[in-house]
């Protein structure tokens, strides 16, 4: 009743102040619920604006990105490592030892940088460079004071995805990853996020996103909406091809669940790089 009589009383502008204020008060709990409560109204309206709001005030969904819940090979997503295994198997099959033969990555949505360190740690520990952007100023910040004390090379910026260009230059790297960041924006902005991330593709581009359960994603004539959040499945395969890259690798697991997390994972070269 209350959510609702807020959400008609009061414009938009206003419920984000009181979420935003809302963020900065650890000691109500009930804070991310609340916040996500306010908001809800822009969940169906603008979901694009509702995902950032509430990833940029580290809100809702983005309290478990705390730094003893997600740093170390133990806490590492089992989904993550799989991908991790893909991209190894399949660099390895293409003639590239990802310890010695990868020189930068960037990481796109990489929140407190627990995947970047790990890689740095593990699977390309040759690389000279290791970036992250992440809209979650808090992750940023506190992954950034952590990385710092570990002696990691790992360096994090806040900020959109969309100001890559702006926050790196024209740089480009060997690997961009993004995992589970284009489903909270609507196709028509992951496709175009899709072509800018390309564009900084020097050799591998690496993407997770939520997986259709019924049906092979690359089928899908348009993204949808997955109905218990409202984010987007999309069809990475077609966004990729039309950015002019070429898919390399692809997993589809359908309805299977890895510790609950759906399964579509692509691994595109630029359109150029070919086997043959
Ligand atoms: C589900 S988490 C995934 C984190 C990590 N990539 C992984 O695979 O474990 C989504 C991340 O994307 C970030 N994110 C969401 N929208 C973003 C945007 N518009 N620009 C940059 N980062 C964004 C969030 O802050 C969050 O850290």
């Amino acid at each position: 009743m209350l959510k609702r009589a807020l959400r008609a009383g009061l414009p938009v502008g206003l419920r984000k102040g009181i979420a935003a204020w809302l963020a900065r008060r650890e000691s109500v709990s009930s804070r991310h619920w609340w916040a996500a409560e306010l908001l809800r109204d822009l969940e169906e309206a603008s979901p694009n604006e509702f995902h950032r709001f509430l990833w940029k005030h580290h809100l809702a969904y983005a309290q478990t990105y705390e730094i003893d819940l997600r740093f170390g090979p133990e806490q590492l997503h089992p989904s993550r490592q799989m991908l991790f295994d893909d991209l190894e198997k399949f660099l390895q099959e293409n003639g590239v030892d990802p310890r010695t033969q990868v020189e930068s990555i960037l990481d796109v949505g990489c929140s407190l940088g627990y995947l970047l360190r790990h890689l740095e740690q593990d699977l390309l520990c040759g690389a000279e460079r290791f970036a992250g952007i992440d809209i979650d100023e808090y992750a940023i910040e506190k992954g950034r004071s952590y990385l710092g004390e570990q002696n990691s090379q790992v360096e994090l910026v806040a900020g959109d995805l969309s100001e890559v260009p702006e926050k790196f230059g024209r740089a480009e790297f060997d690997i961009v990853m993004c995992t589970g960041v284009l489903m909270y924006l609507d196709q028509e902005t992951a496709a175009k996020m899709m072509a800018m991330l390309a564009d900084r593709t020097r050799r591998f581009l690496v993407l997770s996103g939520l997986a259709n359960p019924e049906f092979d994603n690359r089928d899908m004539s348009a993204s949808q909406r997955r109905v218990e959040d409202q984010s987007f499945v999309h069809n990475f395969d077609s966004m990729v091809e039309e950015a002019g890259f070429e898919v390399r690798f692809r997993r589809w697991s359908g309805d299977e669940l890895v510790s609950g997390n759906s399964i579509y994972f692509l691994i595109a070269t630029p359109g150029t790089e070919r086997d043959d």
